[in-house]
């Protein structure tokens, strides 16, 4: 078969670079830079010159729908390239060099998916903002082949975002491509009408979108992005004060289960499990308490796993917790407030949590928990009561289940303080009030 050499046209000379030697590509910023686009075009070009290895990545694909396998296949089509390639359900091979790539979710290490990434020449991830901290970890090491490299494309959303530590990258080993809307010769007519829209509509927010800032804080967060910011620089002091934990077993084994141990200021601990038995957990607690000396443990039951059975049950002795040892109080998320101004005992544990964030709390650099935090909506119901966007419409919002947040929250269940010691006899019923 003869090549058909197709030389792609760039929206914007900044991409020169994608065909220029170095470990890391990065591109970022607003909508309509031409990123995916332009690494999809650059990534065939040069799979068109030498057999390469490629794999695009997301962080979760459950289908290949979700992948950006249709941008390639689009690409080819519009240039007719269609002969020299042969597109499956799972791959795009070139059919002369033999270059071939793939679309994976990483998110599950263990998965068949991401098994020979070994061999990878180019790792593609779009949409990188939505990479973890620990998929990274994971990643970047994989990719090891001599000479390959790693390109990332994303639209900046939080200053905490895991990919976001990448741009301070030497710049002997990263290409940083700073890339907007105003660079893009090929945007189309109605892509700047539906910008200079958006730039009526909502300032703030056009900025994020099109502009490429940070996403800003909205009403209707009850975290704001700010005081996350300002706790996590804080300076923990250590105080004289009990150790509290939250658990937030997995529901039904779907999503994570997290602990996190908390004293004062400071939280200790964060553990999260992917998929463990509601024994295997239970299990796992007495070793948590000893090693921080946790007093009091609150232990989700609305989601009806039988982990808070588990550890009250004496018949079970591998995860039954002497209450001398422990406390293990039940939290329910649905419960009564100690607080008409709340509508459960949820969002008034998350708004206790919010006032410990603005004041004294030192949050630790977990991605995963600051996301949680300052994603939480909130609003206010007919009886004037604050109320938390509930875990369906979440789910409904692509939001996702804050399990690690709400293990925290569980820290500032008032039920965690002692027990009241009984108070010492006091004459006439009366305080004493010492003189000099
Ligand atoms: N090389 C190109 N040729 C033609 N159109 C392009 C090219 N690159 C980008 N575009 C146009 O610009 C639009 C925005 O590009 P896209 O890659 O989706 O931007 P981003 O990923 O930065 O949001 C695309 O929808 C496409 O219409
Ligand atoms: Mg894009």
């Amino acid at each position: 078969m003869i090549s058909k050499t197709v030389v792609f046209q760039y929206a914007s000379p900044k991409f020169k670079v994608l065909f220029k030697r170095k470990r890391y590509k990065l591109a970022f910023g607003g909508r309509g830079g031409a990123k995916s686009h332009s690494f999809a075009r650059a990534i065939l070009e040069i799979g068109a010159r030498r057999k390469t290895r490629v794999v695009c990545g997301r962080e979760t694909q459950s289908s290949i729908k979700e992948s950006i396998k249709y941008l390639f296949d689009l690409i080819i089509a519009e240039y007719g390239l269609g002969a020299q390639y042969t597109s499956t359900n799972d791959y795009i091979l070139n059919n002369i060099t033999g270059t071939y790539i793939t679309f994976i979710g990483l998110q599950d290490h263990n998965s068949q998916q991401v098994k020979g990434l070994e061999s990878v020449d180019i790792f593609f991830g779009d949409e990188a903002n939505q990479f973890s901290e620990k998929t990274l970890e994971f990643l970047i090491p994989t990719i090891r082949k001599p000479k390959s490299e790693l390109w990332f494309s994303w639209n900046p959303e939080y200053p905490m975002d895991a990919i976001e530590t990448l741009r301070e990258l030497p710049e002997n080993k990263a290409y940083k491509i700073d890339i907007g809307w105003e660079d893009n010769r090929f945007l189309s007519q109605e892509a700047l009408d539906e910008k200079d829209w958006a730039e009526q509509k909502d300032y703030d927010k056009f900025l994020h979108v099109w502009g490429g800032h940070y996403r800003p804080d909205g009403d209707d967060k009850l975290i704001s992005l700010k005081s996350v910011m300002t706790s996590q620089a804080r300076i923990p002091e250590i105080l004289n004060v009990p150790v509290f934990a939250g658990l937030d077993p997995a529901r039904y084994g779907t999503d994570s289960a997290a602990l996190v141990i908390r004293k004062g200021n400071q939280i200790l601990h964060i553990e999260e499990w992917d998929k463990c038995s509601v024994p295997e957990l239970a299990g796992a607690m007495g070793n948590f308490i000893i090693k921080y000396k946790i007093e009091c443990m609150a232990v989700d039951i609305g989601n009806l796993s039988g982990v808070f059975d588990l550890l009250m049950d004496i018949k079970h002795p591998q995860t039954y917790i002497n209450p001398e040892l422990c406390r293990i109080i039940e939290f329910n998320a649905g419960g009564k407030s100690p607080d008409t101004h709340y509508k459960n005992k949820r969002a008034y544990v998350w708004d206790r949590m919010r006032k410990w964030i603005e004041e004294s709390g030192v949050l630790p650099k977990n991605q995963r928990l600051l996301r949680e935090l300052i994603q939480q909506e909130k609003f206010l119901n007919e009886q004037s009561q604050l109320q938390l966007l509930s875990k369906p419409m979440m789910k409904k919002k692509k939001i996702p289940s804050p399990n690690i947040a709400d293990g925290a929250s569980f820290t500032f269940d008032p039920a965690m303080e002692p027990p009241d010691k009984p108070e010492p006899q006091r004459a006439m019923g009366r305080s004493r009030v010492w003189a000099g």
